[in-house]
This record gives C-alpha cells, sequence and structure tokens, in this order.
C-alpha cells in the first residue's frame, strides 16, 4: 500500500479507483496524509460502519460548519435578516432526531408514490426528446439529465418548471456552500442566493398550509411527527437537503450511463432490442460510476477497525464508490456486466439509517428516460471526442459535469 495517496489529490479524485486498489486491504483503514481522515474501502467494513450510527455520528463539521468563524457573526446576521439559520436535519442528524426528520419524508418517494409518478415523468421526458426532435447534438447534463431532475424538483417545491434554471442556481449555491474552504466574500455571496431559496420556500409553506397538496413541500409544511410541525430553520434546511439530494446525484449518474452507451455502440442496440435490461444496466451503472463516492462520519469514541484505532472526534469516510468494486463482493468489479446477480447490493444509496430516501425515484427517472431515448434516437456518441467530456475533481462528488452527445432521431421519433 503506498502511504502518500491523497483523496484531496484533484488526480486522484478524477477517476479514484486505481488508489481504492491500493488502500483497500487487510488493514481495513487507511489514513489520508493530508487530511488525517479514516478512509474505508472495503465492502463488509464499509457497509457495518454504514449502519452503526451509535459509534459514528453524521453530524461532523465537513458538510455544515461546527465550530464559529471569525466572520461568523456577519453571516449569522445575513442568515436571519434574509433568510433561517442553519441547522443539522437529515443527512447531517443522529438519533433521535434523525429519525423525526426522516418520518417528514420516509413516504415522500414510496413505491407507491413513485408508481402513481410514472406517467407523470413519462410526460416530463417526452417533451424533453421533442425539444431534440429536430436537432443532432445535445449536451446531455443541462439539457436532458438536469432538466429532467430539476422539473421534477419543481413540482415537488410547487415552483412552474419554467424556472428549473433558478431552481439550479439556488442547489449549486448549497452545494457550493458545503465547501468549508470558501472565502468569506464568497461565503456571503452564496448565503444571500441560498436564503432566496428560503424565502420562496417560507412563501410557500403558507400557501400549502392554507390548501395541502400531494408534494414534498406540502409535506415538510403540514406533516406532525410526536406531536409538533417543523420550525421554519428546520423547515428550510429540509428544503435545501430536498433540492440538492436528488438533483446533481442523479444528473451524474444518467450521464455516467449515457457516457457508457457513447463508447459502447453494441450495448446501445442490446438495449434497444430489449428494454428489459435498462434497469440492469443503469443499476451496474449505479455501482461503476457512484455519484456519491463516500460521505463522512465522526467517531463518537475511541474505535477499534480491523486492527487500526480511531481516537475520537476523527473523522472516517464511508467509501461506497470504492465497496462497489471490492472483487471479493463484485468478481471483475470494473466490467459493465448485465448478467452480474448481486449488483443491487451495491452501496451507491448508502446503507443503514441514513439510506437514501430518494432511490426508487432515481431509478424510475433513469428507466424511463433511456427507454425513450433509446426508442427516439440511434447512434449516441461524444461530438467532439473523448476531450468534449467535462470532469470536475471533486471530494465526494463523482460524474460528468458535461456531455456533448451526437445522435440521429428515428423515424417517427417525437419531435
Ligand atoms: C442516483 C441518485 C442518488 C444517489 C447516488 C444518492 C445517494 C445518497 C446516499 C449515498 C445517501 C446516504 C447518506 C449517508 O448515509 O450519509 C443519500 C441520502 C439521502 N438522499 Fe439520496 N441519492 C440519490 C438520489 C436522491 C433523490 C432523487 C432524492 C430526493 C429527491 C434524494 C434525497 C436524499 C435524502 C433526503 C437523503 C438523506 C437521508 C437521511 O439522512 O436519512 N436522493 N443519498
Amino acid at each position: 500500500m503506498s502511504a502518500s495517496i491523497s483523496f484531496m489529490d484533484p488526480e486522484v479524485q478524477l477517476c479514484p479507483f486505481k488508489a481504492y486498489d491500493e488502500v483497500r486491504g487487510p488493514a481495513k483503514v487507511y489514513q489520508d496524509p493530508a487530511t488525517g481522515w479514516y478512509y474505508v474501502t472495503d465492502y463488509e467494513t464499509v457497509r457495518k460502519l454504514s449502519a452503526d450510527a451509535a459509534n459514528l455520528s453524521s453530524f461532523t463539521g465537513v458538510l455544515m460548519c461546527k465550530t464559529k468563524s471569525a466572520h461568523q457573526d456577519e453571516i449569522d446576521a445575513i442568515w436571519q435578516s434574509e433568510g433561517f439559520l442553519p441547522t443539522p436535519v437529515l443527512v447531517v442528524s443522529d438519533p433521535p432526531d434523525h429519525a423525526f426528520y426522516r418520518s417528514f419524508v420516509d413516504r415522500s418517494f414510496s413505491p407507491a408514490r413513485v408508481k402513481r409518478m410514472e406517467e407523470y415523468l413519462e410526460g416530463i421526458v417526452d417533451d424533453i426528446i421533442a425539444e431534440h426532435g429536430g436537432r443532432d447534438v445535445m449536451e446531455f447534463r443541462s439539457d436532458v439529465a438536469t432538466r429532467l431532475t430539476l422539473s421534477v424538483i419543481a413540482d415537488q417545491l410547487g415552483m412552474p418548471r419554467s424556472d428549473w434554471k433558478q431552481l439550479d442556481e439556488w442547489s449549486d449555491a448549497v452545494m457550493a456552500h458545503q465547501d468549508q474552504s470558501i472565502p468569506p466574500e464568497k461565503e456571503k455571496a452564496l448565503v444571500h442566493k441560498i436564503c432566496e431559496l428560503h424565502q420562496y420556500a417560507a412563501r410557500k409553506a403558507e400557501e400549502y398550509r392554507r390548501e395541502p397538496r400531494e408534494c414534498l413541500l406540502s409535506d415538510f409544511a403540514n406533516m406532525e411527527v410526536d406531536g409538533r410541525r417543523l420550525t421554519m430553520r428546520e423547515f428550510a434546511a429540509m428544503v435545501e437537503q430536498g433540492l440538492t439530494g436528488g438533483k446533481d446525484t442523479s444528473a451524474s449518474a444518467m450521464c455516467s450511463a449515457m457516457l457508457r452507451l457513447c463508447e459502447d455502440p453494441a450495448l446501445q442496440e442490446r438495449l434497444r432490442a430489449d428494454p428489459a435490461l435498462i434497469p440492469p444496466f443503469f443499476e451496474e451503472v449505479l455501482r461503476i460510476d457512484s455519484p456519491v463516492q463516500g460521505l463522512f462520519r465522526e467517531a463518537r469514541s475511541d474505535l477499534e477497525v480491523g486492527g487500526t484505532r480511531i481516537p475520537r472526534g476523527s473523522v472516517v469516510v464511508l467509501k461506497w464508490g470504492a465497496a462497489n468494486r471490492d472483487p471479493a463482493m463484485f468478481p471483475e468489479p470494473d466490467q459493465l456486466k448485465l448478467d452480474r446477480t448481486n449488483t443491487r447490493r451495491h452501496l451507491t444509496f448508502g446503507y443503514g439509517p441514513h439510506a437514501c430516501v430518494g432511490n426508487l425515484l432515481a431509478r424510475a427517472e433513469a428507466r424511463i428516460l433511456f427507454t425513450k431515448l433509446l426508442a427516439n434516437m440511434k447512434n449516441f456518441r461524444l461530438a467532439d471526442g473523448p476531450e468534449s467530456v467535462k470532469r470536475v475533481p471533486h471530494f465526494f462528488s463523482y460524474g460528468p459535469m458535461a456531455l456533448h452527445v451526437r445522435y440521429e432521431s428515428l423515424p417517427g421519433a417525437a419531435s
């Protein structure tokens, strides 16, 4: 094992898979020399620790600041005058609070609700495809994938779909604000932007309290759990997570799937001839190209993992993207195999109490999108060769950020 590998190295972040293979081994834990964080990369340990909320806290200070910075008073003044102060909910919360927040979203994307959404998702995809009918190149990430995920989220927030670009800006601001190394002036600009989202959500909360609807924001505004509703601080934080949880993640997975189709014309033909293979194809893409390569926990006490002592307060990184390529669980892990029997045991949606609430929605969106794309278009290929695929190094996200795809419409396709 090389002790010099750092998962903060932009080159490693762009393609971390070789590094995972190097650090995955009998020691079970790898301490990153740049951050001191402890990385777990083998399937069994990642799965076990993902479920261990008793020993590992999700409120780590990595995604959401825990300590007061020098300019915190100024930042807090903006939150208080224009929006609501941040508070840890859902993905950055711990028991018992986590169970309270989770109750608000547990049924939002239940199997029954996602089933009811199918016709509606088909309508959104039809509109997107119709717009591309007379053209021959698309920038798949923004024109198709983000457009689809944000249209759904816009409806969930009760916002006109035509305003999806506004939502895109707000969610980018929320994501950028998770990076704790941003300079104060940039942080202030981001906080102003996020407060616009808070104000929008607060107006909608009032509306849905008068007239409830079947959507996420109405649930957040009206549900009572343990005899109480969400406070406005909690409400704003839940809206931020609902917006960011389902946008870049799903869009990245769809882009990775499209990239794999562009690289393999025979695969396009196989899926077009047998659309029943589209779900196993997308499942393999989720496994191999996990959009969230890993997230963070904090040791609540001194821990011992595979012989390594992890001191209390240390950051532990659960690398789902590495677990998904552990050859002990998935033989020939770098190969996309449509007949793999255990693909769905991947950890792309996490595992345990924080496991993704939107996983069925993400899967349904992709299944419907690729079924219709393959039925209406053919010969997907990279418009300007591999250079046209834009990747951006990130400390936990993975996937093409821009993907220019050339295609031909099939005769009789929607236009
Ligand atoms: C391919 C798409 C997606 C991927 C890869 C993904 C990945 C994940 C992962 C790994 C977690 C676990 C976090 C942890 O254990 O710390 C998670 C949680 C979560 N996801 Fe997703 N997600 C996706 C789509 C969605 C969608 C579509 C939504 C909602 C519209 C969503 C909302 C959430 C929320 C609210 C949580 C927090 C759950 C909790 O802490 O209890 N995600 N997601």
